[in-house]
This record gives structure tokens, sequence and C-alpha cells, in this order.
């Protein structure tokens, strides 16, 4: 069996004349990941659940854990040396590290949701890590447009950790997407998942049903389209929601699906956010072989205007993905409904 860190030292071989600096960001991310998994698994009795008692600069409430894992991922990044800037969803401008001695030449900029499905915490569901790695802009300080709000296509790397029935560390740096499991008898994330591939085409679609009446009329229609019984593209659907965006694409990778957020009357502008939620996402699914857009735009091609910018997202298999955008089409040319 193949460990994340035998793996990761493989793969640097593959570019000559890299030194190395994202295989290290990488190891310290699935050091701290290893953390938050041994307190998420035992919240319970660690006095680890509920709320924290402040909120974020989103306005949510914080759950411990989210305090927890937000501390674990940025003091692992902060000791690795090789990250000079951190944008969390917990923080309304980012941790600058580029001022410590051990970072001030570090390469990397992470964008990380130190804790994904908040809502799930308490009640043992499935929550997630999720993370994105872009490379500095330049050598002089930290500057919003030049280094911070980078398109997704520059991501370097992106991963996820789903903290589940077993936890798994998924990540991309361009190359395919592999999955590592973590074997808690020896403390190593292993790889079980070599290559990962979404199937072109599924039955599941992921939404939050509950938003219904909120929805843009192409997702209403979209929804229905779900549930006629049709033999030929074997529908009725099979409806799936969990609530932590990394679960319910985690299984959709697997199965093969759609995940949905869309523009609501409560969001306009969708609740996901770009920086740290959609663009790892994107990113991870589309070098699996799947499509995530708005509804009509490539996630990746979008122009970040600030750090935790919401956007719309249909994210999964490549044919329903672009189903929904046939639907969403339909509603500006009604013409094309024949
Ligand atoms: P977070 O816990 O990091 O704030 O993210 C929660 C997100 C995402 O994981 C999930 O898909 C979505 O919010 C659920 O939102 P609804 O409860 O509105 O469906
Ligand atoms: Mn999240
Ligand atoms: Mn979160």
């Amino acid at each position: 069996m193949k460990t994340l860190g035998q793996f990761i030292i493989e793969k640097q071989a593959d570019f000559p004349f890299a030194k190395g600096e994202l295989s290290r960001l990488l190891r310290d991310i699935g050091i701290a990941a290893k953390m938050v998994n041994r307190e998420v698994n035992k919240a319970g009795l660690a006095d680890l659940l509920g709320g924290y008692g402040e909120t974020n600069v989103q306005g949510e409430v914080q759950q411990k854990l989210d305090v927890y894992a937000d501390v674990q991922f940025i003091s692992a990044l902060q000791r690795g040396g090789e990250c000079c800037y951190v944008a969390s969803e917990e923080h309304e401008l980012g941790i600058d590290l580029s001022h410590d001695f051990v970072s001030k030449n570090a390469k990397y900029i992470v964008c990380i949701d130190p804790l994904d499905g908040s809502s799930n915490i308490d009640v043992n569901v499935s929550v997630g890590t999720i993370f994105s790695i872009y490379r500095r802009g330049g050598t002089e300080g930290i500057t919003m447009a030049n280094d911070l709000l980078q398109q997704g296509k520059q991501q370097v790397a992106a991963g996820y950790i789903i903290y589940g029935s077993s936890t798994m560390l998924v990540y991309t740096t361009g190359n395919g997407v592999n999955g590592f499991t973590l074997d808690p008898s020896i403390g190593e994330f292993c790889l079980s998942h070599p290559n990962m591939k979404i199937p072109d085409n599924g039955q599941i679609y992921s939404i939050n049903e509950g938003n219904y009446i909120k929805f843009p009329q192409a997702i209403k229609n979209y929804i229905k389209y779900c549930q006629i019984e049709d033999a030929e593209t074997k529908r009725p659907y099979i409806s799936r929601y969990i609530g932590s965006m990394v679960a319910d694409i985690h299984r959709n990778l697997i199965r093969g699906g759609v995940f949905i957020y869309p523009e609501t009357l409560s969001f306009p502008k969708g609740k996901l956010r770009l920086m740290y939620e959609c663009n790892p996402m994107a990113f991870i699914i589309e070098q699996a072989g799947g499509k995530a857009t708005t509804g009509s735009e490539r996630i990746l091609d979008i122009q970040p205007t600030e750090l935790h910018q919401r956007i719309p997202i249909v994210i999964g298999s490549r044919k329903m993905v672009e189903k929904v955008e046939y639907f969403y089409r339909m509603e500006c040319e009604p013409s094309l409904n024949v």
C-alpha cells in the first residue's frame, strides 16, 4: 500500500525542476487533516460540539469545530513555511504569513474552507475540508489583484478531506485525481482510489429542495424533469442531499450525479463561495472528467472580485451538468423548447 507521503515524492520525480515546496505544502495539509480527523472523531467526548459563540465575517454562527479546524490548518501552514498567505472562510482578510521569517520566500497561497458542512457536526454526519492552492503572483507584498483574486484555472492544486464513515483525502495537481483513505491503525493516508473518474452520466441529483419556491424557473423545470418517469434515460432520478458540499460531491464523483446550489431569492448570487468551495471542487471534478458551471459559465474562468464572493454552482457528471445548462438556456430562449 502506498502512503500519501510516498505518492507525493514519487509524483515530484515527474517534475525534475520542482524543488519540493508544493509536495511539502501538501504534506502539511495532510498532517493538519489528521489532527482535525482525531477531534472530529471524538467531538462528543471532547466538548467540541455546538456553537463557539461568535459569528464569522459572513454572519454565520461559528461552531467549535469550525474554529478548531481553522486554527489547525493555519498553524500547520505557518509551521511548514511554504505558504505566504491563507484565505479562510473564517477570516475577513485572511492571514498574511509573508512577514514570518520561515515563510517570507514562500511561493504559495492557500484558500481554505477549514470545516465544510458545519450544520452536520452535532448529528454525526459527514463533514469536510476544502483547499485550493495558487502560486504567489510576485515576490513583493501580497496584493488582492496580483496574488489573491486569481481565476480558478490558475490553481496549481486543490483537494478535499471527507471525515465520513472513513476519512479520505482527495486531491489533484492538474494530472488527474487521486484518493487516499486514512488507515487509523498506522495513522497514514493510503492510496485507495487511484486516477478517479466521474461517470459521464448519472442518476443522482443533489439540491436543497426545501428552497424550491425560491429557485429560478430553469431549476424548477429541471427538478420536474428529474422526477418524470422515462425508461430510456432511467428516470425518475434519485434525490440525495447531505448538506455538506464535500460529501455530496464525493458521492456523486464515485456514483455519478449532479450537485446544484443555484441563485435563490435568499441568495441571489448563490450561496457557496467561489474561492474556497466552488473553485477547488470544480478543479477536482474537471480533472476527473466532469464539468462545473454557474449554469452558463465555466466556474474556473470566473474572475473573482472579492475573497468571500458567492456564486451559483452546477457540478458533476458532464451530461447532467449540460442538461441543467440546457434548461437555463431554454428559459432565456423558449423557442429552443421544441
Ligand atoms: P459551511 O459549513 O462551510 O458554511 O458550508 C455549508 C455549505 C455546503 O457545504 C452545503 O452544501 C451548503 O452549505 C448547505 O446549505 P443549505 O443548508 O442552504 O442547503
Ligand atoms: Mn463550506
Ligand atoms: Mn466551513
